[in-house]
């Protein structure tokens, strides 16, 4: 939430924070801002706008040219998206800006003793507080703005990435991190600091990693790291392995369509050299029970990921939304293995999951798409989703490879401990790596399901049905279309529509169906489950690998292993669900309401 971006160095500040925001976007875009200094001592330049960054642009004709700037878009929490709310907050003489992201749990008793000595606040975020704390600590330490930053994080309660840029020293740029996400791009005679590597991505491959509570001072002339009592640190270096490209449309006229379209290159770039094992160091053994813990998306690629490792390994497998887990204090000891999974690797949810499950003892074996980030280096063990940067608000291709990340898991502890046959192995790896293919095959295929999906558009509700790794998938449908078309839509297992939902099914109302495998005893129950709608009127699309005639409307995928077709039978579902938001007028990458990576609790 909030994506954040400092440039110091020898360019035009503007576009390196522009272009940076422009890609960070996808972390929040209720409303967006920048401070640029453009003289020593005097009031920092400064423009933001209520909405969407084109706003801001739109708003910057005449802007002054200077060599450093911060830039902010922002995902509301604390006050509503208004041109006073957005970021960057100025202190009282105007010459020291902040931004934000994240949440100041005591900002409200900050604001109050602020207010006391003098100061005035012009928005309602508990961000402003921070810009004011900051002035006092940066008069009192002599201008030092660094060690004004670490003297203010011991006095904050929260989660946060603060960036902060004084007039008086226009070339330094103090930033600081808890909780929260903070990268630092070092460049040649420039530096960066941003929510995430794609920020920077076309000016620098060379990164560093923050860790906890640590504040960074950037100059066109270098970094310095340290701790909160000031001593250095020496952060990690890495290179970025994908390129700008990597983060472009390339074409498409939304990022959520290619992201559908990169699915059969996610699969097999996550799949590469770990057909025959996993490079895991862990020992499954020693685990009596594992749990699975996300949100969202991730959570329904959990779902699917229990039908597999249980089945495969033999261990009971629990899946937990990650917001619910800590707060029900549930049974964890040494031998619990949690897996968290994470495209972003930030969801303040899924973190504070596992770092309570490992507080109590469990081994954690995050599954994550981001290199670098938080909840991959608080783990034990990672197996990271090649899925590439996945910027449209909607996750698809990391859904993908989060399932295969699941299989994989499955493989290898149902390997390691000897429990699932040789056989079934060789099965299951000959099928997984047949999937980029049958991927592309159902790509091919879903035109006519587009058309079909516009005739829809004026449903009060969809309803998907499904049995097995089916029901977790419909329950995937179901949330791709809330959260793209804002219609009703929920997700059933089939064998559930008679203890109460299907009341809701009236004349006409779509309902998508996800078949079992033909012959398979769970497919005459769902053609059950299809006649009981059907006589109440639902009008059927069926997603099947066989020729099912019951359906109004049948979208075939081609034949899998059973646990393995929620990767095909997804695609449809995620092209109705695109399809409706364009058909209903809606923002495809930037969903109202929403941001991507999910840093409050
Ligand atoms: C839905 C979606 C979200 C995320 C959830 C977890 O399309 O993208 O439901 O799946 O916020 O995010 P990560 O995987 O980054 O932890």
């Amino acid at each position: 939430m909030c994506g954040i971006v400092g440039y110091t160095g020898k360019s035009s500040a503007l576009n390196p924070v522009i272009d940076g925001l422009r890609r960070l976007e996808y972390r929040g875009y209720d409303s967006a801002g920048i401070a640029l200094p453009t003289q020593i001592g005097k009031p920092l330049f400064i423009e933001k706008r209520a909405g969407k960054l084109i706003n801001l642009e739109e708003a910057l004709k005449n802007t002054p040219e200077t060599k450093s700037g911060i830039g902010h878009t922002r995902w509301a929490t604390h006050g509503g998206p208004t041109d006073a709310n957005a970021h960057p907050h100025l202190d009282n003489e105007g010459k020291l800006a902040l931004i934000h992201n994240g949440i100041i749990e005591n900002y409200i008793e900050l604001r109050t003793e602020l207010e006391k000595r003098g100061h005035k606040f012009k928005s309602e975020t508990d961000t402003e507080s921070v810009v004011h704390l900051l002035s006092d600590a940066r008069k009192s330490h002599n201008g030092d703005l660094a060690a004004a930053m670490r003297d203010i994080c011991k006095q904050l309660r929260g989660s946060f990435t603060l960036l902060a840029l004084h007039s008086d020293n226009p070339t330094i740029i103090v930033g600081a991190r808890r909780n929260s996400p903070l990268v630092v791009g070092v460049g040649d005679g420039e530096n960066f600091l941003a929510s995430d590597v794609s920020a920077f991505i076309s000016h620098t491959k060379v990164a560093l990693e923050l860790g906890q509570d640590q504040i960074v001072e950037i100059s066109p002339q270098g970094v310095v790291v340290t701790d909160l009592t000031g001593k250095v640190m020496t952060p990690k270096q890495y290179e970025i392995s994908w390129d700008a490209s990597a983060a472009e449309r390339g074409g498409y006229p939304h990022f959520m369509l290619k992201e559908i379209y990169e699915q059969p290159k996610a699969i097999a770039d996550t799949l590469i050299g770990r057909l025959a094992g996993l490079d895991v160091k862990l020992k499954f053994k020693k685990f009596n029970k594992i749990v699975i813990v996300a949100c969202g998306t991730a959570y329904n690629a959990g779902l699917v990921g229990k039908y597999a490792i249980e089945k495969w390994s033999g261990i009971a497998v629990d899946v937990e939304l990650a917001s619910e887990y800590r707060y029900r204090q549930p049974s964890i000891d040494k031998k619990t293995l949690v897996i968290p999974i994470s495209q972003s690797g930030e969801t303040m949810d899924t973190l504070m999951a596992m770092r309570y499950a490992k507080d109590k003892g469990a081994t954690i074996f995050s599954v994550c798409n981001t290199n670098g980030s938080t909840i991959p280096r608080e783990s034990d063990a990672v197996l990271y989703t090649h899925a590439g940067p996945e910027i449209a608000v909607a996750s698809t291709k990391a859904f993908a490879t989060q399932l295969i990340a699941m299989y994989l898991i499955g493989l290898e502890i149902g390997k390691q401990l000897k429990v699932v046959k040789k056989e079934l192995v060789e099965e299951i790896i000959q099928e997984l790596s047949e999937l980029p293919a049958k991927v592309e095959q159902v790509l091919e295929t879903v035109e006519p399901l587009r058309e079909l999906t516009r005739t829809l558009k004026d449903s009060q509700s969809i309803l998907f049905l499904g049995r097995h790794v089916g029901y977790p998938t419909a329950l995937e449908g179901a949330l791709k279309l809330k959260e793209l078309a804002y219609m009703h839509a929920e997700g059933f297992a089939g064998g559930e529509l008679k203890h109460g939902p299907i009341a809701l099914i009236d004349v006409g109302t779509p309902v998508v169906a996800i078949m079992p495998p033909e012959n398979s005893i769970l497919a005459e129950k769902m053609a059950s489950n299809i006649q009981e709608v059907k006589a109440r009127g639902a009008v059927v699309i069926a997603i099947s690998e066989f020729e099912f005639k019951s359906a109004d409307h049948l979208i075939r995928i081609p034949q899998v292993h059973e646990f393995l077709q929620p990767v095909l039978s997804v695609v449809p579902l995620q092209v109705i669900a695109y399809e409706m938001a364009i058909a209903r007028g809606n923002d495809v990458d930037q969903p109202r309401n929403l941001a991507k990576s999910v840093t409050v609790e």
